[in-house]
């Protein structure tokens, strides 16, 4: 039998609980032993869950017990988590975390921490909720130079984007929507504001460079600007707006940012709807490979955690190395990135014709029409340098959106 303790009994942690009690047969059978929660660790107290029973309130219990072999961290935050991370694994413990914020800041440390100790330090869960994509970039897609990874990583912005978009859904209302399913980080600002997707990003960036991406140096747009008027502009093009978190290399180099784009029904990632994520990783030999599947929510995020409490029980006392060490990686600039972009600004009719000016600024623009959107003139650039886009577009008024588009 393997010991496991919990740490945090909210969505995720009592997910976890609930996936070890549901396919207790099924795990078995896949660690060839039985895996049984000793302690889940939480601030509270849950009266009338049999929880309650195993619930302890000081870390130390769990840090202490030699029986416990593997820790599922599910509290968030950076502290206390990577302290009760840290101490777990210099105790030999090994870590599973759904705690991107923790990974994305001191994954490479707690990785050489765990390597030193015989442990593993495991975060399929951070990135992409359910879907299974850690363990592929570290042991699928490992022939490959990869050259991009272009995905939707952020389950409650694309479930706030879907509905407006197909319901015309106000955003508050579809915001507490999201929370009230699980599916929202505390503070939602972190969601829709895009800094969860940009630490997602920077782990995946970490993982593929093999260094230390820093999420902080990756430019970063949420979805707080999107209009109804911008989804009249999408269908008439054919396009979804989708939050998307971008990685690609040119000419060796890794360019990242987050920001909303408008992506083709062409496009694998249009058709990613609700809370579902989608990621395309780009291989130089595979090409492109797609991973699906629902990126937030308890069941799905904690089935991934579980999965790595699986590899963990398979490898107890055993490090299985992933290369992503504490060098910094010197991400390009954003401002030399050349992308489309969708612009919307007010139209001053004939008195005061913009399209000269337009024209002068960003050469042949393709021009849109929105059914019912009038007073207003839109068009798609040329691929311009983002420098570039930025000082012509300072030079016009009333400019209402602008929206990088991924065709
Ligand atoms: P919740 O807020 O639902 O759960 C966190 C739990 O941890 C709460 O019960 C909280 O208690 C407890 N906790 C916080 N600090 C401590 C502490 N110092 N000691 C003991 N318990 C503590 O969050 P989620 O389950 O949604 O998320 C957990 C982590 O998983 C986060 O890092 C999140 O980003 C990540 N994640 C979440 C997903 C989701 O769909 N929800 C998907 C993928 C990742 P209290 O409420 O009393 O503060
Ligand atoms: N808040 C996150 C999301 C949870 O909505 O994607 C999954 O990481």
């Amino acid at each position: 039998m393997v010991n496991v303790a919990v740490l945090g009994y909210g969505t995720v942690g009592s997910g976890v609980v609930e996936v070890l009690n549901i396919n207790k047969e099924i795990i078995k059978r896949n660690v060839g032993e039985e895996i049984k929660v000793k302690y889940v660790l939480d601030l509270r107290e849950f009266e009338g869950d049999p929880v309650q029973e195993i619930l302890v309130h000081d870390y130390d219990v769990i840090l202490k017990d030699k029986d416990v072999k593997i820790i599922a961290e599910a509290m968030g935050g950076v502290e206390p988590a990577y302290t009760f991370t840290k101490n777990a694994l210099l105790a030999g413990k090994s870590v599973c975390t759904s705690n991107k914020e923790l990974v994305a800041k001191h994954g490479a440390e707690l990785l050489e921490i765990a390597k030193k100790n015989n442990a593993n330090y495991f975060f399929e869960a951070s990135v992409g909720g359910g879907i299974p994509i850690i363990r592929p970039l570290n042991n699928c897609i490992t022939a490959d130079e990869v050259t991009g990874i272009s995905g939707i990583l952020n389950g409650t912005t694309n479930y706030i984007l879907t509905e407006m978009s197909e319901k015309g859904a106000a955003f508050e209302e579809v915001l507490k929507d999201a929370q009230d399913k699980g599916y929202a980080e505390r503070n939602p600002e972190a969601d829709v504001e895009g800094h969860d997707a940009c630490r997602k990003i920077a782990i995946l960036t970490s993982l593929v460079t093999g260094s230390q991406v820093d999420f902080e140096d990756i430019y970063t747009e949420g979805i707080t600007k999107i209009t109804e008027k911008d989804f009249k502009y999408a269908k008439a093009m054919k396009a979804s707006i989708k939050l998307l978190g971008i990685s690609k290399k040119i000419d060796g180099k890794f360019y990242s940012l987050v920001a909303p784009f408008l992506v083709k029904h062409k496009n694998p990632l249009y058709s990613v709807r609700g809370v579902f994520n989608g990621i395309l990783v780009h291989g130089n030999m595979v090409d492109d490979v797609m991973f699906y599947g629902r990126g937030a929510g308890k069941s799905p995020t904690a089935s991934a955690v579980v999965s790595d409490v699986v590899d963990a029980a398979k490898n107890l006392g055993k490090h299985i190395p992933v290369e992503w060490n504490e060098k910094k990686y010197d991400l390009g600039k954003i401002s030399e990135l050349k992308s489309r972009f969708f612009v919307r600004m007010k139209d001053k009719g004939l008195d005061d014709d913009l399209m000269p000016a337009i024209i002068e600024a960003f050469g042949d623009v393709l021009c849109i029409r929105a059914e019912g959107v009038h007073d207003e003139l839109a068009f798609i650039t040329d691929e311009i340098r983002e420098d570039e886009f930025k000082e012509h577009i300072a030079k016009f008024e009333d400019v209402y959106s602008v929206i990088r588009v991924d065709f």
